[in-house]
């Protein structure tokens, strides 16, 4: 048997879905991403959300003034899809390199969603724009439905929503992100080439259980919720299988230690500082460390038609401790795996 390597060199990879936030915590969650991916999906979340082709330049501004001198770190600003979205906007953003993708949420299935989708036939327009432009659609696939289960709102969303969406337009380009279910493994796998998804690496590493071990842990809520184990196995089988449908995407989403340890607490888990090392400590248990150039840095890219990148970046098998908490008094943040270890860092 060939022992596994204790160090991995890849393309520097990219983060296909990431909530950097704005001001103060901008400033503070940056660096993490920054350091180790060379792009990322900037999701538009933000309060007012980001809508027009000129706040999201003023948010890419924003960003990038708050990286560091020398990094070297892209963001592909999104645009925030909303019943009256008009689709002008998009195809200028597009076509100026403003917008890389537009997001869907449904109106309240998540963190500052309220000015979401609530009626699919208004955004036929925009729909068929992107489908026009080859513009890819960011999903966040749950109903919003009351009446239906919270774990089993991703699998209804597939039957209910994406589906019929995708027999009503074939040739859309669809990102199904975050996916946490089996249903959606098997969905996005049977697909054609217009649809692919991100996979988290907590939806890699817990289950439902997780949340509730000893009591209730708020930092292990996110959105779509973890399901239950044998949908974590699918999700780990599917990331290390080489399909190029699937692709890297954390989720990396901070909020404040209040808004988390709260009697009504905010979805959101905080991966930035060690989501890379995760994956690669996931691709290491399953024998599939020369998977993970693919799922990293290489499938991603081929999806948005954009070349790999050219840098390089190193990851040792030597246990690094993640920090409890990072930032400052009430602005602190609880990391995912805070005051554990995680069995992977970057070199040097
Ligand atoms: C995200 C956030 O906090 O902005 N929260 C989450 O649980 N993932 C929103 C989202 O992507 O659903
Ligand atoms: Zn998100």
């Amino acid at each position: 048997m060939v022992e596994p390597p204790d160090t991995i060199t890849l393309r520097r990879p990219d983060d296909w879905h990431v909530h950097l936030r704005d001001g103060e915590m901008l400033a503070m969650v940056l660096p993490f991403t920054a350091r180790r991916f060379a792009r990322a999906i900037v999701m538009p979340n933000l309060l007012p959300p980001v809508r027009t082709v000129a706040t999201a330049i003023g948010y890419r501004r924003r960003i990038m003034a708050a990286l560091a001198a020398g990094a070297d770190f892209t963001p592909l600003m999104t645009c925030y899809l909303t019943d009256g979205t008009d689709p002008q906007e998009i195809a200028r953003g597009y076509r100026d390199g403003a917008f890389t993708a537009v997001k869907l949420y449904p109106a309240r299935a998540t963190t500052n969603s309220q000015f979401g989708v609530t009626d699919y036939d208004r955004i036929m327009p925009v729909l068929e724009c992107l489908t026009d432009l080859g513009m890819p659609l960011l999903v966040h696939g749950e109903v919003t439905d009351p009446e239906v289960d919270v774990f089993d709102r991703e699998a209804v969303f597939i039957e209910r929503v994406l589906g019929p969406l995708r027999r009503r337009l074939p040739e859309l380009r669809i990102v199904l992100e975050h996916i946490t279910t089996t249903q959606a493994v098997d969905y996005v796998s049977c697909g054609d080439a217009n649809l692919a998804a991100t996979i988290t690496a907590h939806h890699l590493v817990i289950n439902r259980n997780a949340i509730f071990a000893g009591g209730i842990q708020p930092h292990l809520y996110c959105l779509p919720i973890a399901k239950r184990d044998r949908d974590r196995r699918a999700l780990r089988r599917a990331a290390t299988s080489g399909n190029p449908k699937f692709f890297l995407g954390t989720d990396s989403a901070p909020h404040a230690i209040p808004a988390k340890e709260a009697a009504v607490g905010c979805a959101g888990i905080f991966t930035a500082p060690c989501a890379l090392e995760i994956y690669t400590e996931v691709f290491d248990e399953e024998g599939a460390l020369d998977r993970l150039e693919a799922f990293a840095a290489l499938n991603g890219p081929e999806f948005y038609r954009l070349a790999p990148n050219e840098g390089r970046i190193t990851l040792q098998r030597k246990p690094a401790l993640v920090p409890k908490r990072i930032g400052q008094a009430s602005a602190a943040v609880v990391p995912f795996r805070a005051g554990e270890e995680v069995r992977w860092r970057l070199a040097e």
